[in-house]
């Protein structure tokens, strides 16, 4: 039986036991059988050095699990027999407190976007939504992304069976908020996207994006320039200083690379900025007048601008994380420490 497979054996039989338990010393010898020194799970866990290196991790994880829910197992119990509470007269004391539930807490992700949209919401911009799933008109047509545009390709992006896209960014969030309204607007949608892409340190499949619209009378890029100013300034402190440099994305013109400065070396250059001092942080610009037109709106009257960027960066930098599939692992030793 492979090890993984034995932990999940030796639960079963340490869980029968705990329920055929009728006194504390019975728990007792529970406990010591499988969780003691030298009891079954510490034996089996002498075995995972010799597990071939990926197998390592999960055989670890399914461990810690196993654990956790033969102690759960065992308090439980011992809360039914009534502890050291005096002995009741009968079997059920209604008055003796339940078993505690374990509370869970926000995924750092989230209470991340809670966080951003608070800055936004004091700024001036209203909360918006879109769906995950979206069509390829809105998530590239009108976006005026070319037909033969490389991010359309099958290999980054997912199609499913009926045409529809998972968005791969939440720029369609644009189109489909301008449906039911008008210029002047100020908008913030965070959202998850979907790439298909290899994962690494800084890349996951399915991600998080913010992004931003503005668009009124007289909308330049200094009023871009000065939104995301007070928003970095505002998240990471008043030394923070950015850069802007010219990009390209079809939905914008002109197109705007914005970095931050480094927080880890304040600008001198590290690892982490790879000794330039400044760390990307998003794409922007002001909006097409094209996309603009696709909208409803008149170019000749409004202008606007838009950025977007990656949620995950910035709970990584905030927090010091160094690789984003931690964020979406699910361990709970990572995801307590928020
Ligand atoms: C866009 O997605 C544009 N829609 C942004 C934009 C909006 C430009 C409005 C202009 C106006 P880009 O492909 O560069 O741009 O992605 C934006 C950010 O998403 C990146 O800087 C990065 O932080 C994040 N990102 C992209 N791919 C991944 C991925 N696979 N995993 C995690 N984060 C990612």
């Amino acid at each position: 039986m492979a090890l993984i497979e034995q932990f999940g054996e030796m639960l079963g039989r340490a869980l029968e036991n705990v329920s055929s338990s009728h006194t504390p010393a019975d728990l007792d010898a529970v406990n010591v059988k499988y969780l003691g020194r030298r009891g079954e799970l510490a034996e089996l866990m002498k075995k995972l050095p010799s597990l071939p290196a990926e197998e390592r991790p999960d055989a670890g994880m399914r461990a810690n699990d196993v654990k956790r829910q033969i102690q759960a197992a065992l308090e439980n119990r011992a809360l039914s027999f009534g502890g050291d509470k005096p002995k009741a007269k009968s079997a059920l004391d209604v008055t003796w407190p339940g078993a505690k539930i374990p509370r869970g807490h926000l995924h750092p992700i989230t209470q991340f976007m809670r966080k951003v949209e608070d800055i936004f919401v004091s700024m001036g911009f209203e909360v918006v939504d879109g769906p995950e799933v979206d069509t390829e008109k809105n998530n590239f047509d009108l976006l005026n992304i070319p037909k033969d545009h490389p991010s359309r390709d099958i290999m980054d992006t997912f199609y499913l069976t009926n045409g529809a896209v998972l968005r791969t960014h939440t720029s369609p969030v644009q189109l489909r908020a301008m449906e039911t309204r008008k210029p002047p607007v100020r908008l913030v949608y965070p959202g998850r996207t979907f790439r298909h892409e290899a994962t690494d340190a800084s890349h996951e499949t399915t991600f998080y994006q913010y992004e931003c619209l503005v668009i009124d009378q007289g909308i330049t890029v200094a009023n871009l320039l000065d939104a995301l100013n007070s928003f970095f300034k505002t998240l990471f402190g008043p030394q923070v200083k950015i850069r802007v440099v010219s990009s390209y994305f079809p939905f914008v013109e002109p197109g705007l690379e914005v970095s931050m400065s480094c927080l880890i070396c304040e600008g001198k250059g590290c690892s982490v900025c790879k000794k330039t001092g400044w760390l990307e942080m998003l794409g922007s610009g002001m909006v097409h007048p094209r996309v603009l037109t696709n909208m409803g709106i008149d170019p000749e009257k409004y202008s606007g601008y838009a950025f977007g960027g990656g949620l995950d960066r910035l709970v990584m930098l905030y927090y010091g994380i160094d690789d984003i599939r931690l964020l979406y692992g699910g361990d709970l030793r990572f995801l307590e420490q928020f």
